[in-house]
């Protein structure tokens, strides 16, 4: 297992769709690992294969508790089948972005289709915060990241401010 370099806005591989997979191989099993490793490095509750520069269509959460056992979960080629009327709202973050927090409405309860690490069709019914994180991820999987729900100037602000600090050179003391 591996800690990943994370992609981080503004770069454009972000934007990218992802790939469906077909075949569950070792390939696939080694990225999913590399996935949970980031991913909980990083301190992230979620994380998708784009972030890590890999346009396939998996994604991983773990959105247990600080005191619970860990609960990694993990997605493949994840659809959203149902979606409720009634929505919840989360202050979001993203690990492609730094620092930027977005108060962002989402469906209450999905169901999510997905195929699981063994290649097995599988429905799940997420509520709160699941649900929530299950659609930020597959968002990603879609190029859509959550400055995407800003208004354009806003958006256009915290794109600029990233950037700059992308573009500083690492600083030395000689
Ligand atoms: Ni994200």
């Amino acid at each position: 297992m591996t800690v990943k370099k994370l992609i981080t806005v503004p770069d454009e591989i972000l934007r990218k769709s992802s790939q469906p997979i077909e075949k569950v191989s070792d390939n696939e099993k080694k990225l999913i690992n590399d996935l949970f490793e980031t991913m909980y490095h990083h301190k992230g509750i979620g994380l998708a294969s784009i972030q890590i520069g890999i346009p396939k269509r998996i994604i991983v959460l773990d959105v247990s508790q600080k005191d619970e056992i860990k609960k990694p979960l993990c997605f493949i080629n994840p659809a959203i089948k149902n979606i409720s009327k009634e929505k919840s709202k989360y202050e979001e973050g993203c690990l492609s972005i730094p620092n930027t927090f977005i108060e962002i409405e989402r469906p209450k309860t999905c169901i999510v289709e997905y195929i699981d690490i063994d290649g097995k069709k599988k429905q799940i019914e997420c509520e709160g915060l699941l649900s929530t994180c299950i659609q930020h991820e597959i968002n990603h999987l879609d190029g859509k990241l959550i400055i995407d729900f800003l208004s354009k100037l806003k958006k256009d602000l915290i794109i600029k401010k990233l950037s700059k600090t992308k573009q500083n050179p690492d600083r030395i003391v000689v």
